[in-house]
């Protein structure tokens, strides 16, 4: 055999995530490996929920990051919050809003779906009317951030709804959270989680969460046992839990945790505020040069999100010979359309640590050079030289 290390090239992260990952972050992940329950650890877990308590606006005790990727953020609310014949409403407008579906046939709970158009935001008067003629629904469920095509929903509209029709909200801020408002306090949000992978900056596979104490209310009243061991919430919290005492319950990642703990730094020294507005500034500026080029992004503006631009292929261009090329020649990544949108959208996160002036012009640029030899007739720098006036 002659395999050897493993050495990944240098690429520029533009898809839906991963996102570029802050170096700072990698170096913090390679600092020695110590016990999980070792005092020095359990100090930086302590700084771990506050900083994530920030990072989602909330003061819910039970604020952790799960050992895992966004999915099992999703499934951990979904399996602790929903048993067998409770009725939950998931509001459909993306692949994600799908996958809620499945988690909940899969937890034996009865969904029922709101369902909106792939690119457009999830329609409040839907759910509003769906709710009424479903007065024992338990549940109500939607992602914040679709993923799959760059449309933002009114977490807050969508969250009040559902309070005031006497059911707990679970919600997917997988691409949100760090690159738009989420504010669980101030919403009402019962139960939520996300991604390490995109507006943080860290690497994948770990997935911040925070339950309030409506949903811990719910899970203590449980007449079934949780059917996932490793998901369930009341033997996690012997771990992750408000107590302060830590009881071994799965061997954390301990340097993905490192790595967590930094990116939830970085976040605190720029400020929420500045990121959410520092995502706002470069998709401005990449919107601009997009628009200079003839293109179009697909979502109408007010229900954009400003960290995945979803840019509407131009009739007659080679979808995959595009994305090749940036990827060959530029190293540079952007996502293809998922679901039904494939072929039909190029996804271009600008999310994070990867929400600079740098990825944008280097993008436009690489953009415009593909486009043009491709029989576009693009004048050349356009896009470049109207992100740069954006600023
Ligand atoms: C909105 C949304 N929810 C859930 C997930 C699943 O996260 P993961 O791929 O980390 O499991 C993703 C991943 O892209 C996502 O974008």
């Amino acid at each position: 055999m002659s395999i050897t290390s493993f050495h990944p090239p240098a690429r520029i992260l533009m898809g839906p995530g991963p996102s570029d990952v802050n170096p700072r972050i990698l170096e913090a992940m390679s600092r020695p490996t110590i016990g999980h329950l070792d005092p020095v650890f359990i100090a930086m877990m302590d700084e771990m929920k506050t900083l994530l308590q920030y990072a989602f606006q909330t003061k819910n005790e039970l604020t952790f990051p799960v050992s895992a990727p966004g999915s099992a953020g999703m499934e951990i609310c979904f399996v602790n919050l929903l048993e067998p014949g409770d009725k939950v409403i998931i509001c459909q407008n993306g692949v994600f809003g799908g996958r809620m579906k499945e988690n909940a046939e899969r937890c034996g709970a009865i969904p029922v779906l709101v369902e909106d158009t792939w690119g457009a935001a999830v329609d409040p008067n839907k759910l509003e009317e769906t709710l009424k003629s479903h007065p024992d629904t338990k549940v109500v469920a939607f992602v914040h951030a679709e993923t799959s095509t760059g449309a933002c929903s009114d977490a807050k509209t969508l969250v009040e709804i559902a309070r005031r029709h006497g059911c707990l909200t679970i919600v997917d801020t997988v691409t949100s959270l760090g690159g738009s408002p989420v504010k669980v306090n101030e919403w009402g949000i019962d139960a939520i989680y996300s991604g390490s992978q995109k507006c943080l900056s860290c690497t994948p596979g770990l997935s911040p969460v925070s339950f309030n104490e409506r949903a811990i209310e719910r899970i203590r009243a449980r007449q079934t046992k949780v059917q996932s061991w490793f998901l369930d919430l009341s033997l996690v919290m012997g771990y992750w839990g408000g107590d302060g005492k830590r009881a071994y319950h799965h061997t954390a990642p301990i340097n993905a945790l490192y790595g967590l703990h930094e990116a939830l730094v970085v976040l605190q020294e720029e400020g929420l505020e500045n990121a959410w507005e520092r995502h706002q500034r470069n998709h401005q500026a990449l919107r601009a040069g997009i628009e200079a080029m003839g293109l179009q992004l697909a979502v109408k503006e007010k229900e954009r999100l400003p960290q995945l631009n979803a840019i509407t292929i131009p009739a007659g261009v080679d979808d995959a010979a595009v994305r090749t090329r940036l990827l060959q020649e530029y190293g540079l990544e952007i996502g293809a359309g998922l679901g039904e949108m494939a072929g039909k959208l190029w996804r271009v996160g600008l999310m994070g640590y990867g929400s600079n002036p740098r990825n944008v012009l280097i993008f436009l640029g690489a953009l415009e050079t593909v486009l043009h030899d491709l029989g576009a007739s693009i004048e050349s720098g356009v896009a470049v030289r109207a992100a740069r006036a954006a600023w």
